[in-house]
């Protein structure tokens, strides 16, 4: 009988703690959503990088290997091939009425003669019936080079394309004769290279 009493007693007291328990709440909180704030936290630990997407999408990812635009890029350093002043020059586009003619001396030649800005200089030279020296025909060797008297190359022809001289050629006054078009008048070395 006593046994009885006690293990009713132990029951009414168990039952009566947890009833307060629940009722005053376990006193727990969901944590705010903080995913947002350490992706950003760990953004900003990340340096910037001018490196474009989808490569630079992932934090961390990438950004140590990351080449800032400009250095190492697709632009030429000077005396490196090919003078990129003609990039996109084309001489077939040029308007009649843009057409002008310039007085070239060949000075081995002995020869004073107009080629227009839409000629290059060797098919003219060969015109004239001078054994000119060429391979490609197509400004990615050196073999039709000349040397321009009067300063760099730069400020008397246009090449249509060079792949085979180096900005300080130029500098020199060295052409490409298959694909340089006059724009000014000036005296020529044929077969002299770099
Ligand atoms: S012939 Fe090769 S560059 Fe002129």
């Amino acid at each position: 009988m006593v046994d009885q009493m006690s293990v009713a007693l132990g029951a009414g007291l168990t039952l009566i703690v947890v009833a307060i328990h629940y009722a005053r709440g376990t006193g727990w909180e969901p944590p705010a959503d903080i995913s947002q704030e350490v992706l950003e936290r760990r953004a900003a630990a990340v340096p910037e990088t001018d490196f474009p997407e989808p490569m630079n999408r992932s934090i961390g990812g990438g950004a140590a290997g990351a080449i800032p635009a400009g250095e190492g890029g697709a632009e030429l350093e000077e005396g490196e091939e090919g003078g990129d002043e003609e990039e996109g020059f084309d001489p077939e586009a040029i308007p009649d009425d843009e057409v002008e003619y310039y007085e070239v001396e060949f000075a081995k030649e002995g020869e004073t003669i107009e080629i227009a800005n839409n000629e290059n200089i060797l098919d003219v030279g060969e015109e004239e019936g001078w054994d000119l020296p060429y391979a490609c025909r197509q400004g990615q060797c050196v073999s039709c080079a000349g040397q321009i008297q009067d300063g760099p190359a730069g400020d008397y022809i246009r090449h249509e394309h060079n792949e085979a001289l180096f900005d300080d050629d130029m500098d020199d006054g060295y052409c490409l004769t298959c694909v340089a078009y006059p724009i000014d008048d000036f005296t020529l070395e044929t077969g002299e290279q770099p």
